[in-house]
């Protein structure tokens, strides 16, 4: 009864509708299911002109194992993660792909069940993954390069770090500052010669650690704050000067995932009345926090951010319903879009002194998995790259030039699916379009992947190189590249 009564005061996504059985198989399924064959690196067949001057390792990480002892995983985000490492350099190109081991992963496989929830999978047992804070650290979102190493990230646990020359898991790492855990998205300031990145701690209020990972030196926590509520958050922004965090109004149930061992977004609550909170931590100043709310939105991912005659810019995909990412992505791992991807790309503009955020529509149409060239992360930025959706899942990459709105788009046909685009800048250009953009491709009909290589600047001209894997590589979420290596 309890279960109606909550499911009554909430928002929920739409129920699943069950597949009809004349309804044809979307191909797009092949990219949810388990990775086929582990190995390290191996020759990948180079189809076209591989340029000569790419040369170094594209890393991507995602869900590459659904389920365990037979018992398929709930949602998408709680697959056990896969990187894979493409190395290239005099034209040619070699290939890697490993599950990383976490504890977790190794525990359950073990134990050969399933021993935690996820972010939609039911808690196993809740008292521990609820009051003790024992959760599944899946390692399945990012890769974060850091100190010449290489780390898997999840937001539910540390890092874990992986040998560059083979991809074996060589553990979690606390950095040794990471309290709890650290969120998938660090963004690197090079005017500061840094990373920054952010962890949660939950409880009946969510603590917040903000780190700083310099390039020489040893990593620091550089401010430590709390929310009221249980809440999750997935990116923030970092300028050349402050630390911006955008919370979203979605507040966990405790008591539903202890008493329904409900994953955390069943139990999520969205209470508009309380506005997205925005915390401004000055880099130079990070006991400075200031702190603000302004009318509710969802962000999901941050393209880009920085600071202009005083004011704080942030390029973003966000939702205007606050469900639509999970109403897009719950039912995949069933085979079933439930809705459209309902994204868009926005310019939101914080004035510090006033408290105030205004912002500007940017496109209107499904996007995700945001990038921009390296070389102006944290300063103003005129190109983004993003994957669209223009039928039922990702089927392009598109370049957005945001000075003269021009759009320029590679779609690779049916029954291929490209994901997120990582912009790799050319030694020695000048032009921040002067580029390649590294986006792995799910060819669903031969059931193998390649990686496929854009010049950036003649995106819709399609690949000038394709690198292909014999096997296909499920669907992955984020990657860097490390260049030179
Ligand atoms: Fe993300």
């Amino acid at each position: 009864m309890w279960t109606a009564l909550g499911s009554l005061l909430r928002p929920q996504p739409a129920p699943s509708p069950a597949p009809r059985a004349e309804q044809p198989t979307p191909s797009w399924r092949v990219g949810f299911e388990d990775l086929a064959r582990e190995h390290g690196f191996e020759p990948l067949r180079v189809e076209g002109s591989l340029p000569h001057e790419l040369e170094g390792t594209l890393y991507r990480n995602g869900p590459g194992r659904f389920g365990v002892g037979g018992e398929r995983y709930r949602h998408w985000f709680d697959g056990d993660g896969a990187v894979t490492a493409v190395r290239v350099g005099h034209g040619r190109a070699f290939g890697a792909t490993k599950m990383v081991q976490t504890p977790a992963y190794l525990e359950e496989r073990r134990a050969g069940r399933r021993l935690y929830g996820g972010y939609d999978t039911p808690l196993a047992r809740p008292f521990y993954e609820v009051v003790l804070g024992q959760v599944k650290n899946a390692g399945n979102t990012s890769i974060m390069l850091w100190d010449d190493r290489v780390f898997a990230l999840c937001e539910s646990g540390r890092p874990i770090e992986l040998a560059d020359n083979d991809l074996t898991t060589l553990g979690e790492n606390d950095l040794g500052v990471v309290r709890r855990a650290f969120a998938a998205h660090p963004h690197r300031v090079p005017s500061r010669r840094a990373l920054y990145g952010f962890g949660l701690g939950v409880g009946p209020r969510t603590s917040v650690e903000v780190y700083e990972l310099p390039d020489d030196r040893a990593p620091r926590t550089i401010a430590r704050f709390s929310l009221d509520g249980l809440r999750l958050n997935h990116d923030f922004a970092v300028t050349e000067r402050h630390a911006v965090f955008l919370f979203s109004p979605t507040y966990l149930s405790i008591s539903d995932m202890l008493l329904f061992r409900r994953g955390p977004v069943s139990s999520a609550r969205w209470r508009p009345e309380r506005g997205v909170e925005v915390v401004l931590v000055g880099l130079d100043a990070p006991h400075e926090v200031v702190r603000f709310h302004v009318d509710a939105f969802h962000m999901e991912h941050v393209v880009n951010a920085f600071e202009r005659d005083g004011e704080i810019v942030i390029d973003q995909v966000d939702y205007p319903d606050p469900w639509g990412l999970e109403r897009f992505v719950s039912g995949l791992v069933r085979g079933v879009v439930q809705a459209p991807l309902a994204s868009r790309l926005r310019r939101v503009v914080i004035d510090p002194n006033r408290r105030t955020l205004r912002a500007e529509l940017l496109a209107d149409r499904p996007l995700e998995l945001p990038r921009v060239s390296p070389r102006v992360e944290s300063r103003p930025h005129r190109f983004a790259y993003l994957a669209g959706a223009s039928g039922e899942f990702i089927d392009a990459v598109l370049a957005f030039d945001l000075e003269t709105g021009a759009v320029d788009r590679f779609a690779p046909g049916a029954d291929q699916y490209p994901s997120e685009a990582v912009f790799v800048p050319r030694d020695g250009g000048g032009e921040e379009n002067d580029g390649w953009l590294l986006t792995m491709v799910l060819d669903a009909r031969q059931r193998e992947s390649h990686l496929a290589v854009l010049d950036a600047r003649r995106v819709g001209a399609g690949p000038i190189a394709r690198l292909w894997f014999d096997h296909a590589i499920p669907f992955g979420f984020h990657g860097a590249w490390a260049g030179g290596r």
